[in-house]
C-alpha cells in the first residue's frame, strides 16, 4: 500500500464529525491537512491538537456552498500547498440518496 507520510490531505467539513476524525487519523498516518469549514475556531482548536503530535496544517474558512468563493480559494492555495494529493469531500448534509448519476448536483451543495 502508498504511503501518506508527507502526502497533502485536503478534507472539507473538517471542523466536527467523520472529517474532524478523517484530520486525526491521517494525522497519525503521518499527512499535512488542508482543513476546511465554516467554523475556523473549531479548526484552531483542531490544529492545535494535531500541532502536538507534529502534523502541519493549512486552515481555510470556507462554505462549499459559495462556487465563487471555493474557486478562488483552491486558486490562491500557496505552494506547497497547492499540490493536492487526497481529497475527502466530506462536508455537507445527507440531502439526496439518488444513485450518484440520477442524483441532481444540487443534493451535494445545499
Ligand atoms: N454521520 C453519518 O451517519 C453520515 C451518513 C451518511 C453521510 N454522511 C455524510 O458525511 C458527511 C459528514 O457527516 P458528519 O456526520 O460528520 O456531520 P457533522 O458532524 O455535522 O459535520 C459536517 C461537517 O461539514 C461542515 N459543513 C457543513 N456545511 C458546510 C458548508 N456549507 N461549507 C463548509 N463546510 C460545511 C461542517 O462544518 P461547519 O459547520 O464548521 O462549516 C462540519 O465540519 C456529510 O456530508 C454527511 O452527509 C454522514
Amino acid at each position: 500500500m502508498a504511503s501518506i507520510q508527507n502526502q497533502i490531505v485536503f478534507i472539507t467539513g473538517a471542523s466536527s464529525g467523520i472529517g474532524a476524525a478523517c484530520a486525526q487519523a491521517f494525522a497519525q498516518a503521518g499527512a499535512q491537512l488542508i482543513l476546511a469549514a465554516r467554523r475556523l475556531d473549531r479548526l484552531e482548536k483542531l490544529a492545535e491538537d494535531l500541532a502536538k503530535s507534529g502534523c502541519q496544517t493549512y486552515l481555510l474558512q470556507l462554505d462549499v456552498r459559495d462556487r465563487p468563493q471555493v474557486e478562488s480559494t483552491l486558486a490562491a492555495l500557496p505552494a506547497p500547498w497547492s499540490a493536492v494529493d487526497i481529497l475527502v469531500n466530506n462536508a455537507g448534509l445527507s440531502r439526496g440518496l439518488d444513485k450518484l448519476h440520477e442524483g441532481r448536483v444540487q443534493d451535494w451543495e445545499e
